[in-house]
């Protein structure tokens, strides 16, 4: 049985007739560029996320980028990031003039270490980027403690975990509602994806939406009037209908992407050479991704793609190995967690439409790999 890593023409099998009706709206009224359906959506992700505004933008590497361009960084001024993330995390902070830290994670959830976060502070550090990686925050209300003691801003990168949540002094608080500056991405294989590019910045504070909002028009609140040199990245109102249809079901299918990850790691725990992915217990996971750590992970890909099942390396090279951050003088070994992460995950098939049929397919073939 051939089982792909997503499926994302099942999913559309399901919503095609609540999609394709907001999307002939938009085309109707011709109104592409900050439709009402961008306003509608801002506002119900704001609502998900207990956050005061939602600024829609073009992409999830946007939604990190303005908020990083309102930290007026100056070269020499560092942020603090994980290595192990998509390469956005860290690309922004240099296309914003800082330069990227990068500190080890926490081998167990693939998530920014917090000794490690308060270890790499300098008097140049002007913020501190925290990534909830696969769908599991990371340990946000330590580093907001630590950030808060040296007077810096935090920035969630929630790319991968809309609506994640994390209990912190009693409370469930959602991935993006606590730091300075939340950031979602709706690229189209997130548990929440558009039909292109999206993004989406999250923030409490109103002066900083307002210049927030600024920087997406190319730095004007009037047209052609410009306080400040900004960007165009708006996002799409077709994106914004596609989205706004998708939106009642992310809670389902967040929860169904727990099922199957619950069923993995029952499947597979014991196997000898696989570890699961152990859930922090103070988490909701919404696993965008379900990433085992594994021995011979190579030679596991390559029985997995010949046995037809997909799978995928996040990320195979740390960012701090990367050819275009050779400058900043990372050597092998400076990050031991995050380069042992590299050499170790993959991930497997987890979305909602995956059928029991196929998960036992994909399972079987991990066992037979190691029996
Ligand atoms: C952790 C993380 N940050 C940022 C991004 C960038 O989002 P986008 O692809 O929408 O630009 C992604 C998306 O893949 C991501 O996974």
């Amino acid at each position: 049985m051939n089982v792909p890593l997503l499926d994302l023409v099942a999913q559309f099998r399901t919503i095609r007739d609540e999609v394709l009706p907001s999307l002939m709206a938009v085309i109707e009224r011709q109104q592409f560029i900050l439709g009402e359906e961008v306003a509608i959506l801002e506002r119900r992700i704001a609502e998900l996320t207990a956050c005061r505004h939602g600024i829609g933008c073009a992409s999830g590497t946007d939604a990190l980028l303005l908020p990083l361009r309102t930290l007026d960084l100056r070269p020499g001024d560092e942020v603090i990031t994980p290595s192990f993330t998509f390469f956005a995390t860290a690309g922004t902070i240099h296309n914003a003039g800082g330069t990227p830290v990068f500190v080890d994670i926490d081998p167990a959830t693939f998530n920014l270490s917090p000794a490690a976060v308060e270890a790499a502070i300098t008097p140049r550090t002007r913020a501190i980027i925290v990534v909830h990686l696969f769908g599991q925050m990371a340990s946000l209300e330590t580093i907001l403690e630590i950030a808060g003691r040296h007077g810096l801003p935090v920035i969630e990168d929630a790319a991968q975990a809309i609506g994640a949540k994390r209990l912190i002094d009693g409370r469930w608080r959602v991935a993006g509602e606590l730091g300075l500056v939340g950031t979602l991405s709706f690229f189209p294989s997130k548990n929440l994806g558009g039909w292109g590019d999206g993004g989406m910045m999250l923030t409490q504070d109103d002066a900083l939406a307002e210049r927030l909002r600024r920087l997406r028009t190319h730095g004007g609140n009037r047209q052609y009037y410009h306080d400040e040199v900004g960007y165009n990245s708006r996002l799409d109102t077709l994106q914004a209908a596609v989205l706004l249809a998708k939106l009642p079901h992310l809670e389902s299918w967040s929860a169904a992407r727990r099922e199957r990850a619950a069923r993995y790691t029952e499947a597979l725990a014991g196997l000898q050479g696989v570890c699961p992915p152990p859930v922090d217990s103070a988490n909701q996971h919404i696993f965008h991704q379900y990433t085992l750590r594994v021995e011979r992970r190579d030679g596991l890909v390559e029985h997995l793609r010949a046995s037809g099942i997909g799978c995928a390396v996040y990320y195979p090279l740390a960012l701090h190995r990367q050819p275009c951050f050779a400058h900043l003088g990372y050597r092998e070994g400076s990050l031991p967690a995050t380069e042992a992460a590299t050499a170790s995950v993959v991930s497997l098939p987890v979305y909602p439409e995956l059928s029991q049929a196929q998960q036992d397919a994909v399972i079987a073939a991990v066992r037979r790999f190691y029996q």
